[in-house]
């Protein structure tokens, strides 16, 4: 059993009737349209879908990164969107951590210094941000990379960095977009095991998206993209 199946389950985050698309020169691509996902406190929940049907957008969106044309993100019953962009800012910064595809690592500091780096924007105490930092990055199995630069990391140690990153304001929701697409298989059950444990210690959510197989098969709960809509996915039929 799971711990968001052990309790009683609460919603953390909801997406109502979100309608995203974008407008080219040429044509609009309609990428969500009247989707509706709930991640619940304490679950690890994997969104699985073909290249291209929205995964990264749904992911933008339910972190309050990228405004809706139409619909509510509710964080806790707040509606995020209907606040200006700098609470926003200050929403993401101290709830929502994320991982994403490309990483996003500043290319001019260090491993150590990128993982800081959501902790120092909230003016955290420098010598603790650098301990957690430090801590991370070990968790992570870059303990011996942790004054590199990004161009000098592999993929797979850059996204374990952003994991690092991600986790460092203790978000209430990790946000992660294919976290494990650079690694090999042991260094990938490896990842997934950090955040199985990381889900029981410290009952820290999480959202993955994957197009692995043998990941999606390690999680509480799956969900298929497909035209703009969430479905539940067979468990089963995903090992
Ligand atoms: N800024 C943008 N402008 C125009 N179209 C975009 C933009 N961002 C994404 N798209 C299009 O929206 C659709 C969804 O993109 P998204 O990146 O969310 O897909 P995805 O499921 O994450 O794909 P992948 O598995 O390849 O990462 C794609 O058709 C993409 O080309
Ligand atoms: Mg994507």
């Amino acid at each position: 059993m799971n711990n968001a199946e052990s309790a009683e389950q609460k919603s953390l985050i909801k997406m109502v009737g979100v309608d995203k698309s974008y407008k080219t020169k040429r044509e609009i691509i309609r990428v969500l349209s009247e989707t509706h996902l709930e991640v619940f406190e304490g679950e690890v929940l994997g969104i699985v879908g073909a290249s291209g049907v929205g995964k990264s957008t749904l992911l933008h969106v339910l972190g309050g990164l990228d405004r809706p044309a139409k619909g509510e993100v509710f964080f806790k019953d707040q509606d995020i969107y209907r606040q200006g962009n700098s609470y926003l800012d200050r929403f993401r910064n101290i709830h929502i951590g994320f991982v994403f595809q490309f990483f996003n690592l500043l290319p001019d500091f260090t491993a150590l210094e990128n993982a800081m780096f959501p902790a120092l924007i909230q003016n955290n105490n420098t010598a603790a941000a650098k301990e957690r930092a430090e801590y991370l990055l070990c968790e992570v199995g870059m303990k011996d990379r942790m004054n590199h630069k990004p161009g000098e990391l592999s993929g797979g140690e850059s996204q374990r960095v952003a994991l690092a990153r991600g986790l460092m304001n203790q978000p209430d929701l990790l946000l992660a977009d294919e976290p494990t697409g650079n690694l090999d298989t042991k260094a990938s059950d490896q990842l997934i095991e950090l955040i199985r444990r990381l889900n029981k210690e410290f009952n820290q959510t999480f959202v993955l998206v994957t197009h692995s197989q043998r990941v999606a098969g390690q999680l509480d709960r799956v969900l298929e993209l497909v035209n703009g809509k969430v479905n539940p996915i067979n468990q089963s039929l995903v090992i």
